[in-house]
């Protein structure tokens, strides 16, 4: 029996992540659920996994869970510890009684809670890549440090995990990421002016959360992914390649030094790479559709396009400098995606916002998570300026 902490419950990785819980009751018991404002998903959760601490983001959104506990009826002796904020997220992760800490909150309000987890010697299914997009080198010399396991569930990610493991690390040559193109691989540049969040947030293949999803439209996300399997495995920008694929069904491809490539295939269903994360190196039956091979299928590969998506270059840019600017990337990212999604901001701007901070922010090289927090921060309020300044000149 293996026991989970799952950084948050809530979204849509987090409630996936118990549904697989849910089909696998002799095999993983709940410790703590953490999630941010949903304290009524949150309190139908603690009915049904019965954890023994749950986090939410403050303390007023602690006595809202309470009420809505109330309200279901739970006898006060099968109530959780009620924990909040950094501490509380902290203080799940590190908990003695946890093998296994999945790690799905969204942005790099998750860090240090997972880096924590990582620092303990644990298990992490990692689905938050914004912990190594900001804190990649810390988060890695940590794993190596401490002898932690991270067990990638980024759907691409745990692709590749799956076709390493076909050979020796030493004989790869490349790795291939592929991306759906979102929904706007086949919209003109010049129209990307007009389109709407409701129509960036039509994903065509994938049901994720709305940062994940805005990304995935600007193809930032793939740029973060790219920078996720740097660090993850090891790789320099240059050996990792991008290509669309709109079926989403091959997830990741690794090239050997004599030229096969080993792919990675299944169905767009995130319980799969979750549970292998928590199976792993094991495989179970998985409550996800099988690939029909009777029925005749296409599967298209093609080049991104950088000059529609410079989004995806800044990221291997980003990469390759070094130091704090992913973590000024998916900074400025956050705010400018925030913008957009208000209706602050135009889609093509999110690009200019991200690139203007990155150009005014200063080089550093964080040391602790204390010192890409701090960083982060400064990010985000130049980003925020930058939205401002734009909304202004348009107003004016
Ligand atoms: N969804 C996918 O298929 C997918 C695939 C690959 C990777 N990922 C990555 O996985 C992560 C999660 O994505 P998602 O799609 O599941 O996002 P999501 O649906 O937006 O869920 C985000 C989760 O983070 C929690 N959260 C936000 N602020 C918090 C805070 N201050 N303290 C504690 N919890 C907080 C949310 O809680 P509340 O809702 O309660 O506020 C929610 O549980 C992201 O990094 C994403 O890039 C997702």
């Amino acid at each position: 029996m293996k026991t989970l902490t799952i950084l948050g419950s809530t979204g849509s990785i987090g409630t996936n992540t118990l549904d697989v819980v849910r089909r696998n009751r002799h095999l993983y018991q709940v410790y703590a659920l953490a999630a941010g404002r949903n304290a009524d998903l949150l309190a139908a959760q603690i009915v049904e996994f019965r954890p023994r601490i749950a986090a939410l983001a403050t303390s007023a959104d602690v006595s809202r869970l309470s009420n809505r506990l109330i309200d279901l009826g739970l006898p006060r002796a099968d109530w959780p510890e009620l924990v909040s904020g950094d501490a509380g997220r902290v203080q799940v992760s590190i908990a003695a009684e946890v093998d296994t800490v999945i790690s799905a909150i969204v942005g790099v309000v998750g860090l240090e809670a997972t880096y924590e987890a990582v620092v303990r010697g644990k298990r992490v299914g990692l689905a938050n890549k914004e912990v190594l997009v900001s804190g990649g080198k810390i988060v890695m010399e940590a794993v190596r440090q401490y002898g932690a396991e991270l067990v990638p569930v980024d759907s691409e990610h745990n692709g590749a995990h799956q076709c390493l493991r076909a050979g020796n690390r030493g004989q790869v040559s490349r790795l291939i990421l592929t991306a759906s193109g979102g929904p706007f691989r086949n919209t003109p540049k010049d129209a990307l002016a007009l389109v709407t969040p409701a129509e960036a947030l039509n994903h065509p293949t994938w049901r994720m959360g709305n940062r994940i999803t805005i990304d995935c439209a600007t193809l930032m996300n793939k740029g973060f992914e790219v920078i996720e399997a740097c660090w993850l495995f090891g790789f320099a920008p240059s050996q990792v390649d991008v290509v669309i694929h709109p079926q989403s069904t091959v997830h990741a491809m690794i090239e050997y030094s004599d030229g096969s490539v080993l792919a990675q295939i299944s169905a767009t269903d995130m319980r799969m790479p979750i549970q292998y994360a928590l199976t792993y190196p094991d495989r179970w039956e998985a409550p996800v559709p099988k690939i029909d091979w009777t029925e005749a299928r296409k599967w298209e590969f093609l080049p991104p396009d950088f000059g529609k998506f410079p989004l995806l270059r800044l990221a291997y840019e980003c990469q390759k400098a070094g130091g704090a600017a992913t973590c000024v990337l998916n900074a400025a990212d956050e705010i400018a995606v925030g913008a957009f999604l208000e209706g602050r901001l135009a889609f093509p701007a999110i690009y200019e916002v991200v690139a203007e901070t990155l150009a005014r922010m200063p080089a550093r090289s964080p040391r602790t998570v204390a010192q890409i927090l701090e960083i982060d921060g400064e990010a985000r309020n130049v980003a925020r300026e930058m939205v401002t300044a734009r909304a202004n000149a348009v107003t004016a």
